[in-house]
């Protein structure tokens, strides 16, 4: 606990563009519950090194994700909005927490199987202790909540196993920390393959809805939705489709399932789908207008990557020498 608050953490990877699940699983909770907690919201470009990127590209993209967590809403003085390659002690701490996980935990993360399937050419180190990485992450800030996507659910359950037994060797050095779910939109399917999650990495456009797509590209995306044929607007296991446009129409407008089941009683699917198009163009089309202001001013956006680096640092490194003391790494004379 960070004064009398608690410490919120979370982040994305500064990979491929955001999508619409990005920002219904997890940055429209970080700015509803903000000013609850003490916040932390690392761009997170050192996870995406566990996939080549191009320099420039990634450099760019970077920023760019630093800007779109602006326009979302977060207050970058009231948030400490960071980059994570700018506090060495995230590199640092998983390192030592590296020498408290076990390979047979490591070896059972969904998403390392899936990712060394995808990039069976680059089936790196950094890919496999990616997780560590990540709990490295959370537990230098002491955090005790962090709002993620129904996918990181596994990665929080590492990041508490390990501070626990940290914990148990050493005592109470780690707050361990809760997930933190929405209501809805913690899964957002694909529109391609409502079976499938919604990914930045998808191969197919037509599957996602990217934050920055033209309302024009959103609203025919929304149209071409794979949907079953009994044309009722209904949340059934058995209707993927139509259950992730209700999900995502829940999460754009704040209606229930059943207040949108009665809202659209007797009409068809073609309608529905417009409405669902047009509740999300209306959100992208402020967001857009945010970040290309805040993008366009260079000076803005490198005065909050100075300042917070310098404060991310200042509370990481308050952990970070507990941790080293602890272990028995012998302290460095100033
Ligand atoms: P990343 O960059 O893949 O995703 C960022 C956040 O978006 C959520 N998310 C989704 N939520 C609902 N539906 C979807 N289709 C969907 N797709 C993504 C994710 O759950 C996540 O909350 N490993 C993390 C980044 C990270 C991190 C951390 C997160 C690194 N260190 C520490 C929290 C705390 C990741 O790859 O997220």
């Amino acid at each position: 606990m960070l004064n009398d608050k608690k410490v919120l953490f979370s982040g994305m990877q500064a990979t491929g563009n955001l999508t619409i699940g990005n920002y219904f699983g997890a940055l429209s909770n970080w700015i509803k519950i903000a000013d609850e907690y003490e916040t932390f919201y690392g761009v997170m470009d050192l996870h995406s090194l566990t996939v080549r990127q191009e320099p420039a590209q990634f450099r760019k993209r970077a920023r760019s994700l630093m800007a779109l967590y602006i326009a979302a809403g977060l207050d970058p003085v009231k948030n400490c909005i960071y980059f994570q390659s700018h506090v060495s002690g995230h590199a640092e701490l998983a390192w030592i927490l590296n020498c408290f996980t076990y390979i047979g935990e490591l070896n059972r993360m969904t998403q390392f199987k899936d990712k060394s399937a995808k990039h069976a050419d680059n089936v790196n180190a950094g890919l496999f202790t990616y997780p560590v990485l990540m709990a490295a992450d959370i537990l230098l800030y002491q955090a005790d909540v962090v709002p993620v996507g129904k996918d990181q659910m596994q990665h929080l359950e590492i990041t508490r196993d390990i501070a626990i037994r940290f914990n148990n060797i050493y005592g109470d050095v780690f707050t361990v920390p809760e997930a933190y779910l929405g209501k809805s939109g913690a899964k957002i399917m694909s529109l391609a393959d409502p079976t499938k999650k919604m990914s930045k990495s998808d191969e197919n456009l037509n599957a996602s809805i990217y934050l920055l797509d033209k309302r024009d590209d959103v609203i025919r995306k929304f149209k071409r939705a794979v949907t079953d044929s009994d044309n009722e607007i209904r949340y059934d296991e058995s209707k993927p489709g139509i259950s992730n446009l209700m999900d995502i129409y829940s999460c754009a407008t704040g209606k229930s399932h059943d207040e949108i089941s009665a809202e659209f009683a007797g009409k068809g699917y073609g309608e529905f789908k417009i409405a669902v198009g047009e509740s999300v163009a209306d959100i992208l089309d402020k967001l857009q207008v945010e970040y290309d202001k805040i993008l366009a001013d260079k000076s803005y956006l490198d005065g909050i990557i100075k300042e917070n680096a310098q404060k991310a640092s200042y509370f990481s490194e308050k952990t970070l020498r507990k941790v080293k003391k602890k272990v028995g790494l012998t302290e460095r004379i100033k």
